[in-house]
């Protein structure tokens, strides 16, 4: 398998999103997550992607689950040294007693450190080798939360600074604070709106990016019934919700690309995301989720399939068909094109 560079750190050209594996899209036991991880990782992936806030929320409790990191601990306390791991703090949907999410995000300094601490603890390691900010705080100026992890590195805590759903403005301030190795936000091919602004600001600064839900949770896939999102939220959200049938149309194009290379769905919006960063000049590291291990290598084929001209402007058509929004919040400024 070859490598690519976030930053300066180097990774897989295809890594691994851990979040699918534990409670949000059906969920599977820690066994056979790990299990997958495992053929994922045998195949040549490297990069593992969580977040403190992934995995099934625990009674009681008020902040991140954690429980995702600690399905990963035995894992890692195995093959530590075969992988790059990256998680991220600052989502902490806080929950009141009707169940709605009163303050969600928590960018400063003194929450950095505790949490890169409790991230440590719960994944049995000694250092994460990439560490973002979940989402910015709007309380918290974007400096003074890179500025505790720039002393994270200092201190060996974490080897790289990564941010996710930043905007072009607000990448650019943290970028003057400390290198950032990589932004991580939605980029598929329905969800292209950092192609603006976030995208072109990665290549201009040589940070790497992650596109994250590369594979729209699924539905670019066309593997996904009504019935399978109604189960969880994908069901409620605009795209998958009441428009769901009216966006087949898009997963029929990737299907009419995909018989052309005798490939699947998922390797051709993988494979149009590795073109697509190219054109762009920006070094990106797509990171698909699936509990099945047959997926996980599936997906890893995407690595070898070339698309030409004719496929890049069929896939480019499903941008204008796209019906509903990306965002999964009620809140605009929850992604970066609400804030730019
Ligand atoms: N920074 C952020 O705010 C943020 C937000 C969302 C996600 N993420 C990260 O991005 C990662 C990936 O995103 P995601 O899980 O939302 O979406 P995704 O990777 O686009 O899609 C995951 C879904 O696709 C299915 N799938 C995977 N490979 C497949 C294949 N070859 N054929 C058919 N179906 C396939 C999986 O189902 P099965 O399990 O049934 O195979 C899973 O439900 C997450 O794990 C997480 O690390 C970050």
């Amino acid at each position: 398998m070859t490598t690519t560079h976030l930053g300066d750190l180097t990774v897989s050209p295809i890594g691994f999103g851990c979040m699918a594996l534990s409670h949000v899209y059906g969920g599977t036991t820690d066994e056979a997550a790990r299990d997958t991880l495992g053929a994922a990782v045998d195949a040549g992936t490297t990069f593992l992607d969580t977040s403190d806030v992934y995995g099934k929320p625990r009674e009681g409790a008020t902040g991140p689950a954690g429980t995702n990191e600690e399905m990963l601990a035995p894992f890692l306390a195995k093959r530590r040294d075969e992988v790059q791991l990256a998680t991220k703090f600052g989502i902490t949907a806080p929950r009141d007693e009707t169940g709605a999410s009163a303050k969600r995000t928590d960018g400063r300094p003194e929450y950095a450190r505790s949490a890169c601490d409790a991230s440590l603890a719960r994944l049995g390691v000694d250092t994460i080798d990439l560490y973002y900010h979940h989402r910015p705080d709007p309380d918290v100026p974007i400096e003074e939360t890179v500025g505790a992890m720039a002393q994270l590195v200092e201190a060996g805590k974490i080897r790289h600074i990564g941010l996710s759903e930043v905007t072009s403005e607000e990448l650019q301030r943290a970028h003057a604070v400390h290198p950032i190795a990589a932004l991580q936000s939605e980029w598929s091919l329905w969800s292209r709106d950092v192609e603006d602004r976030v995208v072109p600001a990665c290549a201009e600064l040589g940070v790497g990016f992650v596109p994250y839900s590369p594979l729209g949770r699924g539905f670019l896939t066309g593997t996904l019934t009504k019935e399978q999102v109604a189960g969880d939220f994908r069901g409620g959200t605009s795209r998958m919700g009441e428009a769901f049938d009216a966006n087949q149309k898009i997963v029929d194009i990737v299907a009419e690309v995909a018989r052309r290379h005798d490939a699947t769905n998922a390797q051709v919006a993988l494979a149009w995301l590795l073109h697509r960063a190219d054109q762009m000049g920006v070094s990106a590291v797509p990171i698909p989720g699936s509990r099945k291990p047959e997926r996980a290598l599936e997906n890893l084929g995407a690595v070898g399939l070339i698309l030409d001209d004719e496929d890049m402007t069929r896939l480019d058509s499903i941008r204008t068909l796209v019906e509903g929004t990306r965002n999964i919040v009620d809140n605009p400024k929850w992604i970066s094109s609400g804030r730019e």
